[in-house]
């Protein structure tokens, strides 16, 4: 590779596939196409940075590390975070949820209180949290409640404050649910919280929302924050961030976050202790540097007004979609309060084969199935089987939108599919 084919922007053909006739409507489980600048970026940081960060003095050293705190910087000030140390960088989402639910719950543990530490998370939450609490309440180590939503998705704050305690330790809601795409009143559950329960962490899951709306944790009052790199943010996926406060990892005096990953962090090597100081306490392990370099291009490429253009598509889905005889739209009404996702189901046609023929007989591609979010479906009755999911993304056009429509008009007049 030359220098001139590294430099970020000049990566023009970015995937066969866009010119094939391919239709990418799954944004909301990754963003597709990303900038070209991604891909650049990635190639120029192999060919001249791709050193280990923060080991060792040399220069490709120091040049992956300054990647790094780059995009520790832009990742923190995308959420106004009051410092960037307080943004640790993870593999995804699920592995900053991972870091902060075992942290605060073996910190809790740890402080040894004659109860059981006490959790409350809400129903539209993805398997991230659920499965990682669970397996500490299936284990006994802890008490929890699971706060309904009602059948839109939307979980209410007076619900989730009447069930924190004086033993709660973290409180955890998606802000957005991955299925059905409604958004919560993340300022009014964090408030509901507060006056209820101070001591509680309060944790969000915000897969869906960082890099659609404007996340502020500061406004909101958010204790812990989880980011994924590789959807609304458009960069490569295995990067994510973990926001953590003063609340939850307070400059001086006890953390209520423990890593149990522990390793190299490239500082104070000969003793045996993990670091104290934020962000290596809790950064065990070499960075996927590769990754944040093609993450801080996709921030730097993203365009204004793609979100406006998402919402105009899923209000055109939405419409049409409802008008559809057989077809079942799923969640809130219109697109207030929603990430640009639409959930629907198609009468007697089993939402994994819809899926199915969606990509094999009109290479559209959408996510049929639960989604990783169980309770959600129960709870607004789509039940085990779940639904279709379709995503619009920053270069989704209306043309493919009016081709999905059409290509879900065919199959819902077709015979019933089982999976
Ligand atoms: N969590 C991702 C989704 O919602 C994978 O599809």
């Amino acid at each position: 590779m030359t220098d001139s084919e590294a430099e970020p922007g000049r990566c023009e053909v970015y995937s066969p596939l866009m010119s094939g006739g391919l239709i990418y409507l799954d944004n909301a489980a990754t963003s597709w196409p990303k900038p070209p600048q991604v891909g650049a970026a990635i190639a120029d940081f192999l060919a001249h940075k791709a050193g280990n960060p923060g080991r060792g003095g040399h220069r490709l050293a120091r040049a992956a590390g300054d990647v790094v705190e780059q995009a520790r910087e832009r990742l923190a000030a995308e959420i106004n975070a009051p410092c960037s140390k307080r943004m640790i960088l993870t593999h995804g989402c699920t592995d900053a949820v991972n870091l902060a639910v075992h942290g605060v719950l073996r910190a809790a543990q740890r402080a040894c209180c004659e109860r059981k530490p006490h959790v409350v998370v809400s129903g539209i939450e993805h398997n991230a949290i659920l499965r990682t609490v669970h397996c500490y309440q299936n284990d006994g180590h802890i008490t929890m409640d699971i706060v309904p939503c009602d059948a839109q998705g939307v979980v209410s704050a007076e619900a989730v404050a009447a069930v924190c305690r004086d033993d709660t330790v973290l409180v955890c809601v998606a802000h957005a649910s991955n299925a059905a795409g409604t958004i919560q009143d993340a300022a009014g559950i964090a408030k509901a919280v507060r006056a209820k329960a101070p001591d509680a962490l309060f944790m969000v899951d915000a897969a869906q929302t960082v890099g659609h709306l404007k996340v502020d944790v500061q406004a909101i009052g958010i204790d812990l924050l989880a980011i994924a790199g590789h959807k609304g943010l458009l960069g490569p996926t295995g990067t994510g961030g973990l926001y953590v406060s003063e609340k939850a990892y307070p400059e001086t005096g006890d953390s209520r976050v423990f890593c149990q990953r522990r390793g190299g962090t490239g500082m104070k090597s000969v003793g045996l202790d993990m670091p104290t100081e934020l962000p290596d306490a809790l950064e065990a392990g070499t960075s996927n540097a590769c990754g944040f370099a093609g993450l801080i291009a996709a921030m730097d490429a993203r365009d204004p007004g793609a979100h406006e253009r998402e919402m105009e598509h899923t209000a055109r889905m939405l419409y049409e979609l409802r008008g559809m005889p057989g077809v079942t739209v799923h969640g809130l009404p219109g697109v207030e309060n929603r990430t640009p996702v639409v959930l629907f189901s198609i009468e007697g046609q089993h939402p994994r084969a819809v899926g199915d023929v969606l990509d094999a007989d009109h290479g559209i591609c959408v996510r049929g199935g639960t989604h990783c979010a169980p309770l959600l479906h129960q709870l607004i009755g789509t039940g085990d089987d779940g639904a279709v999911r379709v995503s619009p993304g920053w270069k989704t056009t209306g043309g493919e939108v009016e081709r999905f429509l059409e290509a879900v008009r065919s199959l819902a007049a077709s015979p019933a599919r089982s999976p």
